[in-house]
């Protein structure tokens, strides 16, 4: 039996998180550049998102390009901007027949202007869409989404909008970019790296973190749902015992 057979559709993840990793290794590998591996890695992408349509994920989250990733020598950065504008021109239009909404977290203003465009118009054109949320982490990172969050609450103080004391938990999700959005319950990351890289921290306080060594670019849909198998086999506590859970 295959692992799609093994997933029991009544307790899936409505959100799952991907840190997709390994493509320079996986390029390497084959003696080729690491836009190589790249451009490798936006058909894993495709085949993982069809996978989520095709069982029922709800929102599906990968990290695309890391406040990090900036740092990577210049011509890589070049050629991954370059592949994230083709990637979403090329398939806005099976987003919209898939019933997919795009949409990005991070810190968009960064990124180049045509990029912005290009994301913008997509994402407008599929904002009504509602069988599937895809989002990509672009210039993101978690420590500087919690910072962003912070100074909005700090001007809602300030403003008088709020008082102190009645910041919570709730308060303070509503500030990140993934309002509106679960919590993932799962997280995935490729390549045999068991890091989280600044990735969704507040998001993550109670995710299942699934570590596989499969590289990116080899990662398909079967490999989605043997970690959605895996997954289901947990016993999610939430600090509670397992005699409280039924
Ligand atoms: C990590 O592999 C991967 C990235 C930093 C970029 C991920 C980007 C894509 C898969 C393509 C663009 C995606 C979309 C949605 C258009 P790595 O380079 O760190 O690999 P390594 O650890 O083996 O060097």
């Amino acid at each position: 039996m295959g692992f799609k057979e093994q997933i029991d559709i009544t307790r899936l993840p409505e959100h799952i998180a991907i840190i997709m990793d390994g493509n320079g290794r996986w390029a390497k590998n084959q003696g080729k550049f690491r836009a190589f591996g790249h451009e490798s890695g936006v058909l894993s992408v495709k085949d993982i998102v069809e996978g989520c349509v095709d069982i029922g994920i709800k929102y599906l989250t990968v990290y695309a390009f890391s406040t990090e990733n900036w740092n990577r020598p210049v011509e890589e950065v070049n050629a991954l901007m370059e592949l994230l504008i083709t990637t979403i021109n090329q398939e806005t239009e099976t987003l919209t027949k898939n019933n997919i909404r795009l949409n990005a977290i991070g810190d968009i203003a960064s990124l180049p202007q045509k990029c912005i465009e290009d994301l913008k118009s997509a994402m407008d054109k599929t904002a009504n869409n509602t069988h599937c949320t895809l989002t990509l982490a672009l210039s993101y990172s978690a420590k500087w989404e919690i910072i962003e969050a912070a100074k909005k609450l700090a001007v809602q103080v300030k403003a008088g909008k709020i008082d102190i004391d009645e910041i919570n938990e709730a308060h303070f999700s509503a500030q990140l970019t993934t309002i509106n959005m679960p919590d993932p319950e799962l997280m995935i990351r490729t390549s045999g790296e068991h890091r989280i890289s600044n990735f969704l921290l507040w998001q993550m306080a109670y995710t299942e973190l699934y570590f596989t060594d499969t590289l990116w670019p080899d990662f398909r849909r079967e490999d989605l749902f043997e970690a959605i198998v895996d997954y289901q086999k947990r016993e999610r506590r939430f600090g509670k015992i397992s005699e409280q859970l039924n």
